[in-house]
């Protein structure tokens, strides 16, 4: 699939569908997912009160998705609709977000997805770093929980957090890494946000997740 086809396919005919596909959040049997872990987990999430964003929240985001999954994406952290709905990705950018996943031949039913921060930073402002080192650990939990094949991490925010690094995106995008805490291979790209905002990138996403299939592939 090359990148006119997936231009065609992130066509504004094609973002323009108000269809949101709602991601799942039941737990799955098969695969044998740790579900105890994963509740006590969610548990902890929805009732963390450790930063001032939980004052302001109208609702916990912690992550949706198959607990089985192969992929998980990370991204920044809610905005005002996931907020509303309690699930990530559900915005404008989620929209893109799901023609991505269309175009990689996956679906949101067959991924992980979650954030950073599980609380919206008001006004979209970038979140503290005291917010996202209060915060990450459940992230790290997440990966532990789910031991996915592979972890695509959308923007600067989630890349540099998950890194542990300061480099530029245009640096980190483009090449492999392994997520230190369980050796994970990671890569790179840039936030559906950001793509909104300058389209020309597309092409660079699609050549940082040709990558990552490749990469995934390698791994079954
Ligand atoms: N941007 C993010 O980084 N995460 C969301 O859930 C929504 C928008």
């Amino acid at each position: 699939m090359g990148v006119t086809l997936w231009e065609e396919r992130l066509s504004e005919k094609h973002l323009s569908e108000k269809k949101i596909i709602q991601p799942v959040t039941a737990p799955q049997s098969d695969g044998n997912p740790d579900q105890q872990g994963w509740e006590t987990l969610q548990n902890e999430v929805l009732n963390c009160y450790q930063c001032s964003l939980a004052k302001l929240r109208r609702h916990v985001v912690f992550g949706a998705g198959d607990r089985r999954a192969r992929w998980m994406l990370v991204g920044e952290a809610p905005g005002a609709q996931e907020d509303k709905e309690g699930l990530p990705f559900v915005g404008r950018a989620g929209h893109l977000l799901n023609a991505i996943l269309m175009a990689m031949g996956l679906s949101r039913q067959e991924v992980y997805i979650a954030n950073v921060l599980k609380c919206r930073p008001p006004g979209n402002r970038d979140p503290l770093g005291e917010e996202c080192r209060l915060c990450l650990p459940f992230l790290h939990q997440q990966l532990r929980l789910l031991q996915p094949a592979i972890i695509l991490a959308m923007g600067r925010f989630a890349a540099q957090a998950l890194l542990k690094t300061t480099d530029p995106i245009s640096e980190l995008r483009g090449r492999q890494h392994i997520f230190a805490e369980t050796g994970t291979p990671l890569l790179v790209t840039y936030h559906p946000a950001y793509l909104l905002r300058s389209p020309l990138q597309k092409r660079k996403v699609w050549s940082d997740l040709q990558l990552a299939l490749r990469i995934e592939a390698r791994l079954e």
